[in-house]
């Protein structure tokens, strides 16, 4: 039911650790089309890494970056697009993906257990939302976002001890 004009295939949404990137690029390869990551389109923005993002200039100036980053995707990306794990706090970040659904668009949320995304998240220093404790940090902030995490998507994907094969075919069956 896509319209078919514009915009992403397929949007995914989810906390650190969920494996957003790499399922999006398991996608991309399933159906040779283009990723986007709007980690990486600020990083490209602000000409330098996420944690220094924070550091020099503070979260709110990462969430303005972040927001303009998924506003633009959603106009001009038309392949797999994957969003920062707390892009979907900015209010107008959620009117934007309810007005992609209401165009046909799919909203993936990649739900993951701490016990599977903690080995994926614990073990560097580019995420400074989960600096200090990391397992602790994280699922609180998966508690407060859960909700919002539901709300914004249309499918929900639980992808414990799946591998990015099997969620992609699950993402795929969903659409
Ligand atoms: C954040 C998640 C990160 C990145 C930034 C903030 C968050 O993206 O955008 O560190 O608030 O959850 P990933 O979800 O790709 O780790």
């Amino acid at each position: 039911t896509r319209d078919g004009s514009s915009g992403p295939r397929v949007v995914l949404v989810g906390p650190p650790g969920s494996g957003k990137s790499t399922v999006a690029h398991a996608l991309g390869e399933r159906w040779q089309l283009g990723v986007r990551d709007t980690d990486a389109d600020v990083e490209r923005t602000a000409g330098k890494p996420i944690a220094e993002i924070f550091v020099d200039d503070g979260e709110p100036h990462f969430r303005a970056l972040e927001h303009d980053a998924v506003r633009r995707a959603l106009v001009e990306h038309d392949g797999v697009l994957a969003l920062g794990g707390g892009a979907v706090l900015h209010a107008d970040t959620q009117e934007a993906l309810a007005r992609y659904r209401e165009l046909g668009g799919v909203v993936v949320f990649l739900d993951v257990s701490l016990a599977h995304a903690a080995p994926r998240v614990g073990f560097n220093q580019s995420r400074p939302l989960l600096l200090g404790n990391p397992r602790a940090r994280w699922q609180a902030l998966m508690e407060a976002r859960r909700p919002v995490y539901e709300q914004v998507a249309s499918v929900r994907v639980l992808t414990d001890g799946l591998r990015p094969s099997d969620v992609a075919a699950q993402v795929e069956e969903a659409l």
